[in-house]
């Protein structure tokens, strides 16, 4: 599985250990995120990271600003996109089985490291539960088609 994970100025520490974590799991990551310790426009990686889930450059995305907001509302404008802002695991879980999220956000001033892993890995565990789910995700996508 192929993740794309992008992030702004605030966040380079975190992606590369989350970037590791997925490594050393066997997931290939895409990394899409600033490494450079200069002020720098979260919108660019948001719709960055959800063009690549969406295009089908990857299967997911994780994008980590500093509060996960402003990047996760960049990835939501990405047709096709559902990103989740989550601060801790049980969110995580089920804005997959629910709301099938294809984009995981965290904010890197929000959560340490170790919450970080934590979540990413509860949201990867989990899958879509379809049934009633799948109606109410369709009818969050038909919004972008009004
Ligand atoms: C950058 O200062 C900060 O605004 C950004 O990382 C993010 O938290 C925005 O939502």
């Amino acid at each position: 599985m192929k993740i794309a994970i992008g992030n702004d100025h605030t966040a380079i520490e975190m992606k590369q250990e989350i970037q590791k974590f997925l490594e050393e799991q066997g997931y290939e990551v895409l990394n899409l995120g600033t490494d450079e310790a200069v002020s720098c426009d979260y919108p660019i990686y948001g719709e960055k990271v959800g063009r690549a889930v969406v295009d089908g450059q990857a299967d997911l995305g994780i994008a980590i600003c500093g509060t996960g907001v402003g990047i996760s509302l960049a990835a939501n404008k990405v047709k096709g996109v559902r990103a989740c802002v989550c601060s801790e695991p049980y969110t995580a879980k089920l804005s997959r089985m629910h709301n099938d999220s294809n984009v995981l956000a965290f904010g890197a001033r929000v959560i340490g490291v170790e919450m970080a892993k934590m979540i990413t890995q509860t949201w990867l565990d989990a899958s879509f539960e379809g049934g009633r789910h799948q109606r109410r995700v369709d009818m969050i996508m038909d919004i972008e088609n009004k």
